[in-house]
């Protein structure tokens, strides 16, 4: 085990009824004005926010609508927040929705507390925020993990980049699955894919040999596999959903993390095919999981064999890989980046692009270089 410390600030209320219970006990804590953020209506649609509304009027909050945060959610909104958050003076922020409404939140919450720019603060200048306005996450959709961690992932359009921003992590989260009933079977399953991909990340990444990460990561890649394969047979069997709602804040917590290394090439392609294309992110990893697999599948044998046998029951590295490969084409979830829906056409120069742009990393099977890793998005088309 490498060093670390750890610590694990966000305080979960799981369950059904979740929402009453962290409400009661944590809003007397806060000041009176809340920023009550979410994502493009589907909170009104459900019931959510009429529910959440209440129970803040209840005890007297004012309410400050902020409405609106996109999938891959943008840095001009994150900007629209923070002017927000200070012109109507804020007090806490309550973020509803996925990991796109989290994520913006939490930057909204650290770029509310400073002058200067936040995207040049971390990559400029190398500072990083250590405080913000107090907020708590509703989780609508489950998967990224966003509501457990204080990283956020961010599009700067006009950069053509979409990358992590340290943000301030929730000092709550509210996990009902109840929550998440309304959500389309496709983002289930996407959402379900990543919550696996963060595991398989993880434990790719270098760590001793013997490491309770990995033994941790692969429990979660089999009931991730278990739980999904319980959805395709029944959508709304929420045990299966409690399961993976759980699943997906384990996988993002840090538990995994701490005293190794990690991966998280996948995820660089695939933020970067974010920035051009705006393509959903559990789909986008589970177009380029496999083909990336292929691809290091000789640097790790040992790990690969592993998670074969422990996650799919299967003898060697390869049958694992095409047991993921199949997987995926069990879910419905796209196998080509010519499936996924895109704002514009994938061609071969969008990808050099991607390839150009995206992050590598150091700490995985094998470090890829650009061109290999444009070799692996053209072998995606
Ligand atoms: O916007 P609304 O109308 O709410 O609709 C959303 C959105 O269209 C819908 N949805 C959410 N809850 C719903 C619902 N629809 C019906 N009923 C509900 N209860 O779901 C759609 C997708 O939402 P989104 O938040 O974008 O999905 P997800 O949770 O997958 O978040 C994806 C974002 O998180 C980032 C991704 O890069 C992406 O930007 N990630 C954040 C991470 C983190 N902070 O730790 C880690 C991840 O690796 C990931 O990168
Ligand atoms: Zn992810």
């Amino acid at each position: 085990m490498n060093q670390f410390t750890y610590v694990f600030p966000t305080k979960v209320y799981f369950g059904e009824g979740a929402a009453t219970k962290a409400l009661q006990q944590e809003l007397p804590m806060v000041g009176r004005t809340v920023l009550l953020a979410y994502g493009g209506g589907s909170v009104k649609k459900s019931g959510i926010y009429d529910a959440l509304k209440g129970m803040l009027a209840q005890v007297g909050k004012e309410v400050v609508d902020f409405p609106g945060i996109m999938p891959n959610p943008t840095y001009i909104k994150v900007q629209e927040g923070a002017k927000l958050v200070r012109e109507r003076r804020v007090d806490f922020i309550l973020a509803v929705g996925g990991g796109s409404v989290v994520d913006c939140c939490k930057v909204v919450s650290a770029q509310a507390m400073v002058d200067e720019d936040i995207w040049k603060m971390e990559y400029e200048h190398g500072k990083f925020p250590t405080e913000g306005i107090p907020m708590g996450a509703v989780v609508t959709a489950s998967g990224t993990g966003a509501e457990m961690n204080s990283g956020a992932v961010i599009t700067y359009e006009e950069k053509h980049w979409k990358g992590p921003i340290v943000g301030i992590g929730a000092s709550f989260a509210i996990l009902d699955p109840a929550y998440t009933t309304t959500v389309p079977p496709m983002q289930v399953m996407s959402g379900a894919f990543d919550t696996l991909s963060h595991a398989m990340e993880t434990y790719l990444g270098h760590s001793d040999r013997d490491n309770v990460s990995d033994d941790v990561a692969l429990a979660i890649m089999r009931n991730t596999v278990v739980n999904m394969r319980r959805l395709l047979l029944d959508i709304n069997d929420m045990q299966a959903r409690s399961n993976l709602m759980w699943d997906s804040a384990m996988a993002e917590n840090g538990i995994l993390k701490v005293g190794r290394l990690t991966d998280f090439q996948a995820h660089q392609i695939e933020h970067q095919l974010g920035a051009y294309t705006d393509c959903n992110h559990g789909q986008g990893l589970a177009v380029i999981h496999p083909v990336y697999y292929r691809h290091i599948l000789k640097d790790a044998p040992e790990k690969f064999t592993r998670f074969a046998k422990e996650v799919f029951g299967k003898d060697t590295a390869e049958a694992g890989i095409e047991a993921l490969s199949n997987f995926i084409k069990e879910c419905g979830l796209p196998t080509k980046l010519s499936e996924l829906k895109s704002r514009i056409e994938i061609t071969p120069e969008v990808l050099r692009q991607v390839a150009d742009t995206c992050n590598i990393i150091k700490c995985n099977p094998r470090e890829l270089d650009r061109e290999e890793i444009y070799k692996i998005l053209c072998e995606c088309l």
